[in-house]
Formats: structure tokens, sequence, C-alpha cells
């Protein structure tokens, strides 16, 4: 079965079931996203994906609404393109999205987005995990408010840097009922002091979190990252156009789940999962995801040497 639907004044024909989204992309619309994916469930967090449907008082997010025979759907109206940048300016103005998604900056400047007209930066106040939902004082419009606060280093495994979180939910999906179902972390707050946090802000290694880092394969800024890709990108020798990605089979038990191992001058830098498999859809366990240094062959100096280190040494060479 399928339906048709009119899109920008073109019928275009879909599966039964497929949402507006799919129908835009059947046709090369470009529809930007950010809280999408397909390996997850959609939870309309970001509205950047908003058309304009035909009968509909509000706009309607393409990603997650199922197209029904007969509708007619624009998606360049000045009502659309004003929505998305506004919704663009707002996250660039208070989040920090240097490691993002390069298709972010294609997409702001697609749509004018020009987070600089709220003026700079406030500076940070550091205190968002203790924020009690309400307590607000009044802007002095002078300033723009952002999440700026100190990145999260409390394990060897993964960082987090909540500066860089635009709240798009997928941690939270990946964690819990969509891939992991451990559930350790959650949104806290309201409003602007919304954010991504453990139980009662304890550290991750305090919480029920099992290190599996499908949260850092879903994120699109960079806000989890590897350790090791947090250490080379301090130490200034994380390079992607030096990165090599070999697909292989991970060699821990019999599940058969596909790995994409990044490597760097001959040392792999980090791994993911692809999307397009059917055994993992882009998700890994604790062994899979940070299980590699085994096969590194190193000899006892360079295996207790941190990775930034090394690099960084052969650079130099
Ligand atoms: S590493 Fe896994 S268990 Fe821990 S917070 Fe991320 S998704 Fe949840
Ligand atoms: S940490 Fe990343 S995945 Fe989680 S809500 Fe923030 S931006 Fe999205
Ligand atoms: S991508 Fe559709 S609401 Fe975020």
């Amino acid at each position: 079965m399928s339906v048709t639907v009119t899109i920008n004044g073109q019928a275009v024909s879909v599966p039964d079931g497929a949402t507006l989204l799919d129908a835009c992309r059947s046709e090369k619309i470009d529809t930007p996203t950010l809280c999408y994916l397909e390996n997850l469930t959609p939870v309309n967090a970001c509205r950047v994906c908003v058309v304009e449907v035909e009968g509909s008082r509000t706009l309607v997010p393409a990603c997650s609404r199922t197209a029904e025979e007969g509708m007619v759907v624009q998606t360049e109206t000045d009502r659309v393109k004003h929505s998305r940048k506004m919704v663009l300016e707002f996250l660039a103005s208070s989040v920090d999205l240097s490691t993002a998604d390069s298709t972010l900056s294609g997409w702001m400047e697609t749509y004018g987005a020009d987070p600089s007209r709220y003026g700079p930066a406030a500076p940070p106040t550091g205190d968002r995990d203790q924020r009690h939902a309400g307590h607000h004082s009044a802007a002095s419009g002078e300033v723009t408010e952002t999440v700026a606060q100190p990145a999260k280093i409390d394990n060897g495994l993964y960082m987090r840097d909540y500066s860089k979180c635009i709240l798009c939910y997928k941690c939270v999906e990946a964690c819990g009922e969509d891939a992991q179902n451990t559930f350790a972390i959650a949104v806290a707050g309201r409003g602007f002091d919304a954010r991504i946090s453990t139980e009662f802000d304890v550290g991750l290694t305090d919480s029920a979190c099992v290190f599996c880092g499908n949260c850092i394969g879903v994120c699109p800024t960079g806000a989890l990252m590897f350790r090791s890709e947090y250490e080379l990108r301090q130490a200034g020798v994380w390079d992607e156009d030096e990165q090599n990605v070999t697909r292989t089979v991970c060699s821990y038990c019999g599940v058969g789940c596909n790995l994409e191992l990044h490597t760097q001058d001959n040392r792999i830098v980090k791994v993911t999962s692809p999307m397009d498999h059917s055994v993992t859809d882009g998700h890994l366990c604790i062994k899979g995801r940070f299980g590699y240094e085994y096969v590194q062959n190193l000899d006892d100096d360079l295996a207790t040497t941190p990775i930034d280190v090394v690099l960084r040494g052969v650079r130099e060479k």
C-alpha cells in the first residue's frame, strides 16, 4: 500500500506508514533535522524539520508526522524558513557548536541564521546542575545567556561537555528504550535550565551507566566524546583528514556486531558502529566500543603511554 501527498506542488507516493520526512527525502528535498535519527524513535524536540501542511494551524514536524493520502505540504514558505532560522539561531546563540556535524553550519547558512544579533555571550555561571525550576532573574537584555559550563571528566572512556548540548534527547533515547534499556541519563530541570543528568547528578561511575557508549554514537554535537578523541583534540593532533575507517566484525562474542575502526597514524582512535547493519543498528556494548587496546600490538611503553602523547610524538618525527 502507498499514499500520495503533494509536496511543493509535486505528487509524491510513499509506502503506507512513511513520514513526511521520508517523502521529502525521496524527492531529495533538503530537510534539516537535529533530534531525528533513523535508529531512534522521533521525540520532536528540536522542531527544525517543520513544514507547512494545508489545514494545519501550526507547523508540523516532518520527522514524525505520518504522510496521509491527499496531504498538501509546503517546505519552502517564508513561515517554514523563518521558523527553521529561529531554531538554529537560538541554539547557536546559547550552545558551543564548534564540534557539531558540519551539516549544521550548512543549514545555518541556508536559513541565514545569525546568532550574533542577540549580543555577546554572558559570562558562564557554572551552576547549571544546581538550578531550581522556576528560579530566574530578569535578563539584562545586553548579553546572551548560554549553557556554558565545565566539562565533566569522571572516567577513562568518555567525557561529557554539556556546553555543547542542544538537548536533542538522542542520548536519553539511546540509553533508554531505543537501545540500551539502562536509563542512566534523563532530562533534569525545566525551560532554559533543562539539562541531561544522571540520577542526582552523580558521576558516571556512580550512576547506572554501563559504558556502552551508545549515547556517544548518537550525539550530533560532540557533547559526548571518546576520551581518546577529547585528549587528541586538546593536544591539537586530532586530524580527521588523516584518519581511515575500516569496517570489521567484533571478535568478542558470537553476536556479530559490525565495527568501524577509526585509525590515525596506525592507532585506533575511536570505534563506531554502522547504522545500516541489522544486528546493531549503530549501537554496541562496552567491549566492542572501548575494548580495542589489545589489537594495537604495542610494546609495554607504548601501551601505557597516553594516546595523545604517542600521536604527538609520531607527528613530530
Ligand atoms: S554509556 Fe550507555 S549506559 Fe552509559 S549513559 Fe551512555 S548510553 Fe547510557
Ligand atoms: S548530550 Fe548530545 S545527544 Fe545528548 S541531548 Fe545533548 S546534544 Fe543531544
Ligand atoms: S528533527 Fe524533527 S523535531 Fe527535531
